[in-house]
C-alpha cells in the first residue's frame, strides 16, 4: 500500500508539465478537462497547492462565451492527433478543442474545500466561482436549447466516453465529410484492439469539420451539429456538479447565483424523465435528432444517485442492474452492459472499467444509503490497481491493465479514493 502510495505520486509528479498535468506521456500530451479536475483530487491529498493550481489552468482556457476546453494545446505536440490546426478554434485565450468534456470542477472544489477551508482556500474557490458558473451557464444555453432538462454532447469527444455504444446508432447517421487523408497517433501508441476503429475516427473528424464550418458558434453547433445526443452521463454530473455549485455559493457568500442555479437544478431532475428508458429500467442516451433512445445500461445510468436522484422507481432497478452486472464480470462497473451484444471487454469505452467513474458511482450509492455496493465498487477499484497497475482502463473479466499505461486520473483516484 505505501508502496503503491508512493508510485501513484511519482505518476503526478512526473506528468506535472508545471502546474497542469497531462493524463499520461505520449497518448495524451495536453492538459484534458475532467482528467485534471479528477487530477487535482489526487493532489489535495499531499499538496493542496498544486490541487488548486491544476483547476485555476484548466479555467485560463476558458472561451469568452463561457465553454470550458476538453483539450487545451498549450503547446504543440506532434505525438497526438488532432491537434490544434485540425480544430481551428479562436474562441479562448490558448489554442484548444472546440467542444467541452464532463463538469466535475463544482463538485472537486467543493471537495477541495471539504479537505481545507483555510482563508487561503477560500479566496482561490472565490475566483473560481463565477467561471465555473459561467461554464454551467453555457451548458444549460447551448447543450440543452430546447429546455428539455437534458444535456446534449455535440461529439463522442465531448461526453468523455467516447467509443461507447451508445453513440453507435446517431454515429452512424454522421456523413464522412471534409476529412483531409490523417494519421491516428492513438494506436501507434496503444494496441489498437482497445481503441476505436477507423470508422469512428472518420466520423469523429467529419464532426469536427462540421462544427469548424460554422465557426464553433455555440447556437450554430446547437443547431446543425450532425450529432446532438444527450448524454445520462452528461447530465447526471452536470446535474450533481449544480448542487455542489449552490453549496459552494452558501458557503462563498455568492447568493445572488443561488435562484439561477436552483432553477437548473429542477430543470435537469424533471428532463431525466426523457433517458429513462422504461423496457430496460435505467437511464440511456437519446439521439435529439432523431428522438430514439440506446438500447444497452452504460456504466453512467448508475451515476442516477450521484445526481441526486434517489426515487426508489430508479433505485431499486439499479440494484438490480448492480447486482446482475456483478454475476456476470469479476470487477466492477463495465463501462458497457457485459451481457449487450456491442459489449467488448478490453476496447476503451465499451466494456473496460474505468477508475473515476467508479468513484462517482459509489459516491452516489453511498449516499443513496448503499454503503455495501459502495464499498464493492472501491474494493474493486483497488483490486485492479494492485493487480494491473495505474493503467488507464482495466478488463473487468482479468484486470488486465489497458490504454495507456502511468496514467494521472488512476493514480489520483488511487490516492483520494480507492487505496
Ligand atoms: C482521444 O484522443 O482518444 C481522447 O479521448 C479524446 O478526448
Amino acid at each position: 500500500q505505501i508502496e503503491l502510495d508512493q508510485v501513484a505520486r511519482k505518476i503526478l509528479t512526473d506528468n506535472d508539465q508545471g502546474g497542469y498535468t497531462v493524463p499520461t506521456k505520449g497518448l495524451y500530451p495536453y492538459q484534458w478537462n475532467w482528467d485534471s479536475v479528477f487530477v487535482a483530487r489526487g493532489f489535495a491529498t499531499f499538496d493542496t497547492d498544486r490541487a488548486w493550481r491544476e483547476i485555476e489552468l484548466l479555467f485560463e482556457g476558458q472561451w469568452r462565451d463561457g465553454m470550458v476546453p476538453h483539450i487545451l494545446f498549450r503547446k504543440d505536440d506532434p505525438s497526438y492527433f488532432p491537434g490544434p490546426s485540425v480544430w481551428g478554434t479562436d474562441g479562448g485565450p490558448i489554442p484548444s478543442s472546440g467542444h467541452s468534456q464532463p463538469p466535475v470542477a463544482a463538485t472537486i472544489v467543493r471537495d477541495l474545500l471539504e479537505l481545507d477551508a483555510s482563508d487561503a482556500a477560500l479566496d482561490r474557490a472565490k475566483l473560481l466561482f463565477p467561471k465555473i458558473l459561467q461554464w454551467h451557464r453555457w451548458f444549460m444555453a447551448y447543450r440543452d436549447p430546447d429546455n428539455l432538462g437534458v444535456i446534449a454532447v455535440i461529439h463522442p469527444w465531448e461526453s468523455g466516453r467516447d467509443n461507447l455504444p451508445d453513440w453507435d446508432d446517431a454515429l452512424r447517421g454522421v456523413e464522412i465529410k471534409d476529412v483531409a487523408p490523417y494519421e491516428r497517433k492513438d494506436t501507434s501508441h496503444v494496441d489498437p484492439a482497445m481503441r476505436p476503429h477507423k470508422e469512428d475516427y472518420d466520423r469523429y473528424l467529419s464532426i469536427v469539420a462540421a462544427c469548424r464550418k460554422v465557426g464553433w458558434e455555440p447556437e450554430k453547433v446547437a443547431r446543425t451539429c450532425p450529432f446532438f445526443v444527450a448524454d445520462p452521463g452528461i447530465t447526471f454530473i452536470l446535474l450533481r456538479a449544480c448542487r455542489d455549485l449552490l453549496a459552494l455559493a452558501d458557503r462563498l457568500g455568492e447568493t445572488a447565483a443561488q435562484p439561477e442555479v436552483e432553477g437548473w437544478i429542477s430543470r435537469m431532475e424533471t428532463g431525466a424523465a426523457r433517458l429513462w428508458n422504461s423496457e430496460l429500467k435505467a437511464h440511456v442516451a437519446m439521439n435529439l435528432r432523431t428522438g430514439k433512445q440506446s438500447d444497452g445500461v452504460s456504466s453512467a445510468s448508475f451515476l442516477a444517485p450521484y445526481a441526486g436522484l434517489t426515487d426508489p422507481e430508479v433505485l431499486k432497478p439499479l440494484r438490480e442492474h448492480f447486482d446482475r452486472i456483478s454475476a456476470k464480470v469479476r470487477y466492477l462497473m463495465p463501462s458497457y452492459d457485459p451481457e449487450h451484444q456491442a459489449y467488448e471487454h478490453l476496447r476503451y469505452w465499451r466494456g473496460p472499467v474505468w477508475a473515476m467513474v467508479n468513484f462517482m458511482i459509489a459516491r452516489g450509492f453511498a449516499e443513496a444509503g448503499d454503503p455495501g455496493r459502495s464499498d464493492r465498487l472501491r474494493r474493486d477499484t483497488a483490486a485492479l490497481i494492485q493487480t494491473g497497475g495505474f493503467a488507464e482502463y482495466f478488463s473487468p473479466e482479468t484486470a488486465e491493465a489497458a490504454g495507456g499505461g502511468s496514467f494521472s486520473w488512476t493514480a489520483a483516484i488511487w490516492l483520494a479514493w480507492a487505496r
